[in-house]
């Protein structure tokens, strides 16, 4: 396989990802990326744009709403001028907020404006900016249409799926208003004809396939690692903040206990990087399970617990990050057998995953939560002691323990520059520039 086709492959697996990571949180919208980009490629198409302009309208529509992760998941299921004002103004700000991330991915910076524009209303009272009538790019104008007509032929929460008589009524109504005339004709022209957006996920497959083959260069270098990690990263930061810290706090123990079993560049390089994404899964879980205070009820811990599979599943589908997957399964495991989602017992659990299990549930005991206040750090030691061999296992439990408390304070401090947007700019694998600066290896 060339460099440039599996720097392509990548790319569909990325996107194919990140579809399946803004789809999980809310069941019904899983393919709602996927079939407005069907519907807006064939307007594009009927439009006579270049296939470039379509190709890039295609992935446009799969990722415009990548800004909604972590910033209102209850809007979804409401029309926007049933929310609350502060919600409201939220949800405005995805457009946004999906541009910038959008722009993280190299090669893909193109599709910035359609995505910036794609709520933007032909008579001006879109946002984020207002513009109008012909102002507003043609490509973002096709996005507006398919966006409505893809959420109005499926179900929500409050209403049933709209005929395909009452949408084109819809559209008919909305000409000079939310659509431009000439999208808004192409599309009545395509529906008289009986024209029904079709979707099938093997066809969109291919579909993202084309569309990245287009816009891609043939000879592309794939995407390093840094931007990789830059990518994901910044996700996780918007879902929950906790998370954030959490992740590279994790990141930073991991390596430090590699450090202290004797581990080569590669493995501490696997402890870094797998425990970043350990917690990747938690974008697919609904932020009011992620953040609720008290209890979590059966259903809902059923949810917190598939973040573990569900990160595992997204890491498998990104070639360069497939050997993470293990960590990221079978972080929750227990030495005794009583950990999810295997049961997997002692060394039967991948020796990543023993070690994040120990970093994280550290971190999670010394952290704060919304439902409870932080265990100091000697609680925390004496609680992994205690566990030793049941749910540790007491060789890495035993080499936490030998971790000098300065390198646990330094840790909380290079967690708290983490919230600078700066971090987002380390790269994947630990280099001389940011390997942590304190001591790894314990005296004696
Ligand atoms: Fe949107
Ligand atoms: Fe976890
Ligand atoms: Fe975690």
């Amino acid at each position: 396989m060339s460099r440039s086709h599996s720097g392509r492959a990548f790319y569909v697996g990325l996107i194919q990802a990140l579809t399946q990571v803004l789809g999980s949180a809310k069941g019904y919208l899983a393919d709602h990326g996927p079939r407005v980009a069907v519907l807006a490629s064939k307007i594009a198409d009927r439009m006579g744009l270049s296939s470039k302009d379509t190709s890039q309208l295609f992935l446009a529509a799969v990722l415009s709403d990548i800004g909604m992760v972590g910033l209102a998941e209850e809007a979804w299921e409401h029309p926007v001028v049933d929310l609350p004002p502060e919600v409201r103004a939220r949800v405005k700000r995805h457009p946004v907020r999906s541009e910038a991330r959008v722009g993280l991915i190299p090669h893909l910076e193109d599709l910035a404006p359609l995505v910036r524009h794609h709520h933007e209303w032909w008579d001006g009272s879109g946002y984020p900016d207002g513009l109008n009538g012909r102002a507003i790019p043609i490509g973002a104008q096709i996005l507006r249409l398919a966006d409505t007509v893809v959420a109005l032929s499926q179900p929500r929460p409050q209403r049933g799926a709209l005929s395909a008589d009452a949408i084109g009524e819809v559209v008919a109504r909305s000409v000079g208003v939310e659509f431009g005339p000439e999208v808004a004709r192409t599309f009545l022209g395509l529906w008289k004809s009986g024209y029904v957006p079709e979707y099938r996920p093997q066809t969109f497959k291919l579909a993202l396939e084309q569309a990245v083959g287009e816009l891609l260069p043939d000879r592309m270098s794939p995407l390093s690692n840094g931007q990789l990690l830059t990518i994901l990263a910044n996700l996780i930061d918007c879902k929950d903040p906790y998370t954030a810290g959490h992740s590279r706090r994790v990141a930073l123990l991991a390596t430090a206990v590699g450090a202290n079993m004797g581990f080569r560049e590669h493995m501490r390089s696997a402890l870094w990087a797998g425990g970043y994404l350990h917690d990747l899964g938690k974008l697919s879980v609904p932020l009011s399970v992620l953040t609720k205070v008290g209890r979590l009820d059966a259903t809902e811990e059923v949810l917190m617990r598939s973040h573990s599979a569900a990160g595992a599943e997204i890491l498998e589908s990104i070639a360069p990050l497939r050997h993470l997957a293990p960590g990221a399964r079978h972080h929750h495991e227990r030495w005794d057998g009583g950990g999810y989602p295997d049961g997997l017992v002692g060394d039967d659990i991948p020796l990543i995953a023993q070690i994040l299990a120990v970093c994280d549930s550290y971190d999670a005991m010394t952290s704060a939560r919304a439902y409870r206040d932080s265990r100091s750090h000697e609680d925390a030691m004496q609680e992994i002691a205690r566990c030793s061999g049941t749910h540790f296992c007491p060789r890495v439990a035993e080499t936490f323990l030998a971790i000098p408390e300065q390198v646990f304070v330094a840790v909380r401090a290079e967690s708290r520059a983490s919230r600078s947007p700066a971090v987002m700019e380390l790269p994947l694998f630990p280099s001389p520039a940011v390997e942590p600066s304190f001591p790894l290896r314990h005296a004696g």
